[in-house]
């Protein structure tokens, strides 16, 4: 493990895993995941498709995906993580649909699954946090039979901002991005990600561009919930001090309780992409 990293045996996660870390994924799906399965339609998701959900987390997607293949599809769903991974199979045992989803602790860089094994390889927010992404690109090329499709979507974090202006959250955001030049990772990967698939031999590749923004409600605190779990990674690289990131989450909370302020949630650019 890098030095910095939270708990992921391979490469540099920040975030929180498991049942510490399950409601903001569940915030997250609610943010982006309508333009998620749009994305998932958009590649032609139809009965009988064979999906990997790579990097599923808590599986917020599997289970929507396991409803989408019907009887004759199959989903894989894989997490470096096993926390992730057991919240996922405890709120699947609640869900009703009708093909089981395969569970798998797998690392993304090396899956040593079938190669040509998926219509569709799925990866929302992985790559931002990996040190050789294009890797996992590869990977998910190799993957996918000849006209499979790669559905991703990544992470622009710099695009964050507030109206009016807010100092804590541009502060945040610099933080943010300095914490992953020291960890080797780029926040805003989400911008490189259609050339970078390119690169890996991807055609026919469909850019979105998908950013929510909120005066109000539980939606409007996703990027604070974000960077109060990446709080003792930033003290632990030195980018910050506590004292400094509990004054700017405490700014933060202030503003999520003001009506007059639109948060702009970071910007994903995703793709749809064929093999
Ligand atoms: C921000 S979460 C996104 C989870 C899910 N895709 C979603 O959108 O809800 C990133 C996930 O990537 C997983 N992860 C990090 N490095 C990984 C790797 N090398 N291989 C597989 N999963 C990895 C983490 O454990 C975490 O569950």
């Amino acid at each position: 493990m890098l030095d910095g990293a939270k708990g992921t045996a391979s490469d540099v996660y920040v975030l929180d895993v498991g049942d510490a870390g399950a409601n903001r994924l569940r915030l997250l799906d609610r943010v982006y995941g309508a333009s998620t399965r749009r994305m998932l339609h958009d590649a032609g998701l139809r009965e009988g498709s064979r999906v990997l959900d790579l990097a599923c987390g808590i599986g917020a997607i599997s289970c929507w995906l396991a409803g989408q293949v019907g009887t004759s599809g199959r989903v894989l769903a894989g997490d470096v993580n096993p926390e992730q991974l057991a919240v996922a199979k405890s709120h699947c045992a609640q869900c009703d649909h009708p093909i089981p989803i395969e569970y798998l602790e797998v690392d993304a860089y090396e899956t040593g699954l079938a190669s040509h094994s998926f219509d569709v390889v799925h990866m929302r927010l992985l790559l931002c946090h990996l040190t050789s992404p294009s890797k996992v690109i590869a990977e998910a090329y190799r993957l996918l039979r000849p006209g499979g499709v790669l559905v991703c979507q990544d992470l622009k974090l710099s695009s964050v901002f507030c109206s009016p202006e807010s100092a804590a959250y541009t502060r945040f955001v610099q933080l943010g991005m300095a914490m992953g030049l020291k960890l080797g990772v780029d926040y805003d990967f989400g911008v490189r990600l259609p050339a970078a698939a390119a690169g890996a031999g991807f055609q026919s590749i469909r850019v979105y561009l998908e950013q929510p923004a909120y005066l109000s409600g539980p939606e409007k605190q996703l990027w604070e919930h974000t960077f109060a779990e990446t709080v003792p990674v930033m003290v632990r690289t030195g980018v910050a001090t506590a004292e400094e990131l509990n004054e700017l989450l405490k700014q933060m909370r202030a503003i999520a309780q003001d009506g007059s302020v639109l948060i702009a949630q970071a910007c994903l650019p995703g793709i749809v992409a064929v093999k």
